[in-house]
């Protein structure tokens, strides 16, 4: 059983595409005819007007893709099972930091595609976010937090290519952990915790203790009084990034240009 055997089971309700990350990540495709979406999950940010295979280890995840979406095969980032080359794009979006081996799984994006996107986020801003500072600094110490840097995820997809910020709308549908930043009481919401797996990794009983606390810093507004300043923000920057990857693929794997 995979974890997200486990953790998946409302995936398809509380994760849904958020429309403005998905344009960008759309953009960052570019010209591309055929993509490859590893950790593709139940199908999210999936262009609809290119074609798509999608990877999953999750048969609970699979089995939420919605009628029509692409084609999903089981499998995972670190052994695809594709011929060198087979794609335009291989995309994975909040994906890398569930892999056992990340190193594995990005040269593998590189072996099957020429181009790669990967929207993955800042490690050091999953601790500076006011939820793990204030309320679960244990967050912080699980392995899903840390993810390589996206400089570093760049780097060992070729160095060439660009970094953009991926910005969170204060109105962000999909349900991903910094998605409430603005919206501090969905996250005394079970139903909200359990499509986020830095909460849906701890013990119970641990987030419920600290979403009590939030719930009594909200009555008393002691939320208000640290975090209030955010309530005047369209967007915040949580640390996700979109890596845009120019340079792998066989025959120039790991090369610059000049290089
Ligand atoms: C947070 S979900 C993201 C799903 C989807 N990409 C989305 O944006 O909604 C992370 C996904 O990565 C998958 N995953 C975990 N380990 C993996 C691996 N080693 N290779 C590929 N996918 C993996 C999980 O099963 C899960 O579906």
């Amino acid at each position: 059983m995979t974890t997200y055997d486990r953790i998946g089971q409302t995936y398809a309700t509380g994760r849904r595409p958020d429309p403005r990350v998905e344009a960008q990540i759309h953009r960052a495709l570019g010209e591309a005819c055929s993509v490859v979406n590893v950790g593709a999950g139940t199908g999210s940010y999936e262009p609809a007007d290119r074609t798509v295979v999608a990877v999953e280890p999750s048969a609970t995840m699979r089995r939420q893709r919605r009628p029509g979406a692409a084609p999903c095969v089981a499998g995972v980032a670190e052994s695809l099972p594709f011929t060198d080359g087979s794609f335009d794009v291989a995309m994975t979006v909040l994906s890398i930091h569930h892999w056992t081996d990340v190193e594995r799984g990005l040269t593998e994006l590189r072996r099957v595609a020429r181009r790669q996107v990967v929207l993955s986020y800042e490690p050091v801003d999953v601790v500076s976010f006011w939820l793990v500072d204030d309320y679960l600094p244990e967050i912080g110490e699980l392995a899903v937090s840390r993810p390589p840097r996206p400089a570093e995820v760049l780097e060992r997809l070729g160095g060439a290519g660009r970094i953009e910020v991926v910005p969170v709308p204060a109105d962000c549908v999909d349900g991903f952990q910094p998605a409430h930043w603005q919206r501090p009481e969905a996250y005394l919401d079970p139903a909200v915790r359990a499509c986020a797996s830095g909460l849906a990794l701890l013990p119970d009983d641990l987030v419920a203790a600290r979403m009590a606390r939030l719930a009594a810093d909200l009555a008393d507004g002691s939320w208000h009084r640290r975090h209030g300043h955010l309530l005047d923000r369209a967007e915040l920057d949580t640390g996700f990034r979109l890596v845009v990857a120019e340079g792998g693929g066989p025959g120039g794997v790991g090369r610059r240009p000049g290089r």
